[in-house]
């Protein structure tokens, strides 16, 4: 496949912002402003928050008053401490290949710490000095703040509370208010329908819409991202991406990884809290949605929300139908035995938390009626890899292949759009195959084949790690890959349903699947029932 060198210049269209907080034709270089990150002493922070500063610094995409001001609950903490702390994190990090000293620097010079608790007023008198101390040389209206929530969200409410009660978060209808005071809310967001109603509610009784970005960080993923691109960007998928060519989309979140040490949040969690209402919800809606007049956050979250709303209601009579749960087991993944979920560190010994589901979604619309979306992830499966796969039908006669090849055997045309790892696309259909000893059989031979595009081959190792686009469209103003209020509503409607169903009927026995396995068996025949099976899809490792 022909592709662009790396490093050669490719036309880009710039992102314009809708009506939310972008003064027109301002550059995507961060406008001057402090983050406060609350939880700073977390593993967020160490693990996403301060490599992808860092990212961002080297690129010179902050501006040069950029500050960070990290509060943590270490009282003892100074800023020196905490700058060798990030400094260490920075090199533990797999998104930072090699630091340079120089723009570490740069970054150091701007980190301050303040010992505190977010919940506790109190904390608040001291935030506010030492955001005066590190601002003082910035003119007023550039003492822009976004304030960064990367705390357990039983915490949330406390603290939108107090920066709104505290005077830093004034509400401000106008967009274009300057100095700006944003809110970044990590998920997840809400435990449920009726939790997340009230948060909103809570938010947004303090701070207009336009303040308040709700972290999904699928949607910050370049592959993510490039899913509208796709289908909007080319006119051939358009015509096609519709009930009457398409048989049926299967979206995969697989992960390797087991609980790991967030045995107590997951617990309270389960994969469709934790995978489905947001990351999948996002991938389901980025594929179904119509296409938005344009790319202004406000009308592609539009269209998001229109789709979320078309999917059909789950109910108890259709969920022991349409949902599997099941939890790992012990297995072996990469040749190494691991420990089932129940065996895990602040793990019940009869959880009843699932961690794989699979489901059958169905959108009520012109568009998309008949076409069944599966959708399944889990943890501890054979390979990490996300993606989007999207059947065509199988042509409707077929004159090729002979009696050796029935009709069934041939693999209809998908088209695969992969999110993690080797990020790209692929289409797959199928040719002729050659040899004049075939032509001399009675039946021509027909076998499958990939057209694949690969992101690092075209364009190299440019893939920004997620975060750091987030971090930038927060400084920037541009909300399009946030999750706006109604969207993340409308989600939880989909979910609620089977959570509620679910504890309330608990799984006797609960499948299991094994460690390092597709999944349970109960997944494959919730698709065979459809008279399809799942793919195999394509991992970072074989073995
Ligand atoms: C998070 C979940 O939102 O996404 C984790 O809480 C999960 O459980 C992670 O491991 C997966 O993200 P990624 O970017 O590694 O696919």
């Amino acid at each position: 496949m022909n592709t662009p060198a790396a490093g050669q210049a490719v036309r880009t269209t710039p992102r314009v912002s809708g009506q939310y907080g972008v003064v027109p034709g301002a550059t995507e270089r961060a406008d001057p402003c402090t983050m406060v990150i609350f939880g700073a002493t977390g593993d967020l922070t160490r693990r996403k928050l301060f490599p992808a500063l860092y990212q961002l610094a080297a690129e010179h995409l902050l501006a040069p008053h950029f500050a960070v001001l990290a509060v943590g609950r270490e009282p003892e903490e100074t800023d020196d401490s905490y700058r060798a702390k990030m400094r260490a994190a920075l090199g533990e990090s797999d998104e930072v290949k090699r630091v340079d000293e120089e723009v570490w620097r740069w970054l150091a010079q701007r980190t301050h710490y303040a010992g505190g608790d977010a919940t506790d007023i109190s904390a608040y008198h001291t935030i506010c000095e030492r955001l005066d101390e590190i601002e003082h040389e910035r003119p007023k209206e550039e003492r822009n703040r976004f304030f960064y929530l990367a705390v357990p969200p039983s915490v949330f409410e406390p603290i939108v509370q107090r920066l709104s009660s505290s005077g830093l978060v004034p509400r401000h209808e106008d967009p274009n208010t300057r100095p700006w005071a944003r809110v970044v809310v990590e998920k997840p967001f809400g435990h449920s329908l009726e939790t997340a109603c009230d948060l909103n509610a809570l938010v947004l009784s303090l701070f207009a819409e336009h303040q308040v970005y709700r972290i999904d960080h699928y949607l910050g993923k370049e592959t993510v991202q490039n899913v509208l691109v796709l289908r909007f960007a080319n006119s051939i998928f358009e015509p096609l991406w519709n009930r009457s060519h398409i048989s049926h989309v299967q979206i995969t979140a697989a992960e390797e990884v087991g609980v790991e040490a967030r045995g107590k949040y997951y617990e309270e969690a389960g994969v469709v809290r934790d995978m489905f209402q947001n990351h999948l919800m996002q991938l389901l809606a980025l594929t179904a949605m119509e296409p938005p007049p344009s790319m202004t956050a406000d009308a592609v979250r539009d269209e998001k929300v229109k789709v979320l709303k078309s999917v059909r209601w789950f109910t108890p009579e259709t969920i022991p139908d349409l949902w599997v749960r099941a939890q790992y087991g012990p297995g072996e993944i990469k040749g190494k035995a691991v420990r089932g979920y129940r065996e895990e560190p602040n793990v019940a010994p009869d959880s009843q938390t699932p961690t794989y589901a699979a489901a059958r979604f169905h959108i009520d619309n012109w568009r998309w009626q008949g076409v069944p979306f599966f959708l399944r992830s889990g943890k501890r499966l054979a390979k990490r890899v996300s993606e989007i796969a999207v059947q065509f039908h199988s042509p409707p006669h077929l004159m090729f292949g002979g009696e050796a090849k029935e009709h069934d055997e041939l693999q209809p045309n998908t088209l695969v759009m992969r999110v993690q790892p080797n990020e790209g696309v692929s289409l797959n259909f199928e040719v002729k195959v050659p040899g004049a000893a075939v032509a001399m059989t009675q039946h021509v031979e027909v076998a499958p084949v990939d057209m694949d595009f690969s992101y690092s081959e075209a364009f190299g190792e440019t893939a920004a790690p997620a975060y750091e686009t987030l971090l930038l469209d927060v400084m920037i103003g541009e909300a399009t890959l946030f999750t706006r209020s109604d969207e993340v509503e409308a989600a939880w409607k989909i979910i609620d349903p089977v959570l509620n169903y679910w504890a309330a009927n608990p799984a006797n026995p609960m499948p299991t699947y094994p460690a390092g396995s597709w999944g349970p068996k109960e997944a494959d025949e919730l698709i065979t029932r459809c008279d399809a099976q799942w793919r195999a899809p394509e991992g970072d490792h074989a073995d």
